[in-house]
């Protein structure tokens, strides 16, 4: 079937059996025009306990859709492609947090979202790249907190919040790989374009950025902004969004290669038109997931929800 076959077909099917496709800013073009939410995790998250059907197609990775189960285990959850993973949520395996964990037992566990239901269910408070810093400065100076699993995001937070957070040792490959050597690269290129990067970059790459924010904070940042040149310090997909609301300013997507994809997210690239359409037709690759784990998982998400609203934040 040919593209256009392809997204007939995908919009037919989704009528006929009551589906919403939630796509994450980082899918190809094609799906983020075939998504009827599409957004960062913080609002996919809060958009996936809204909306009304019997089937959620969530393209984006393997924690996203879990997450989506969690939050509605009674409804079919499906996601394209089954082993779109993630390099940060790989990084924090669940029995060795667990006894990372046993070592501060008077340290409450702040997880980002990117990670296993395992963690989650291990964990006291879920936050996302989009909520972190202020979910963090409205608990208590003295509550003594881990913070997993992302060792760049938690020492962002750290900097910027004086606070203390025990670190989970681990990152994303996308962002981590971005380095101090390219971002100046590209500032000699470019003087008068403003840097942009999203906290899973290391901190020394997060020093040189004008603005450090989620996927949501950055486009809101380029959308207000008069500025007419960015360099984007993330993953490629969200020049997509970038551009098509802002078409007359410019997006440079860094890369320490400049002939290689370096930024896309494999996982996340993993998605396509043609296995979103099997998806659909067949309701395979489904989200099954144990209820007792939903439960667990479930609590740290819903009080991230819950603290997020009270702060304004969706
Ligand atoms: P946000 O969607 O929270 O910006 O996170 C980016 C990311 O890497 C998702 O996996
Ligand atoms: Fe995971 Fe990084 Fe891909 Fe986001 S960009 S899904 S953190 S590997």
């Amino acid at each position: 079937m040919d593209t256009v076959g392809l997204i007939e077909n995908i919009k037919k099917l989704k009528k006929e059996k009551n589906a919403i496709i939630l796509g994450h800013y980082y899918q190809i073009e094609e799906i983020q025009q075939l998504s009827d939410y599409i957004g960062d995790s913080l609002a996919l998250a809060e958009y996936s306990r809204k909306v009304d059907c019997d089937i959620i197609v969530f393209c984006g990775v393997h924690f996203m859709a879990e997450t989506a189960k969690i939050l509605n285990p009674n409804k079919k959850v499906l996601l394209p492609d089954v082993t779109a993973g993630c390099s940060l949520a790989d990084s924090c395996p669940a029995d060795a947090f667990s006894k990372f964990k046993a070592q501060y037992p008077d340290h409450m566990v702040i997880s980002y979202i990117n990670c296993s239901a395992e963690i989650k269910a291990l964990s006291d408070l879920i936050c996302t790249s989009g909520n972190a810093e202020k979910l963090v400065r409205s608990l208590p100076q003295d509550q003594k907190i881990i913070f997993a699993p992302d060792r760049n995001l938690g020492g962002y937070i750290n900097r910027i919040t004086g606070r203390n957070m025990i670190l989970w040792d681990g990152a994303c490959e996308v962002h981590d790989a971005l380095t101090t050597d390219t971002i100046l690269r590209y500032r000699t290129q470019y003087p008068t374009a403003k840097v942009i990067a999203h906290p899973e970059c290391n901190d020394e790459v997060l020093k040189l950025a004008d603005f450090a924010g989620s996927t949501n904070a950055m486009l809101k940042y380029v959308n207000n902004s008069d500025i007419k040149q960015f360099i984007v310090a993330t993953e490629t997909g969200i020049v997509y969004q970038m551009q098509k609301e802002n078409p007359g300013k410019e997006f440079i997507i860094v890369s320490n290669n400049e002939k290689c994809n370096c930024n896309d997210c494999k996982h996340m690239k993993k998605n396509t038109l043609e296995n979103l359409y099997s998806c659909l037709l067949n309701e395979q690759p489904e989200i099954i997931m144990d209820s007792a784990l939903i439960e667990k998982a479930k609590a740290p998400i819903v009080r991230m929800l819950e603290m997020s609203k009270t702060l304004n934040l969706i």
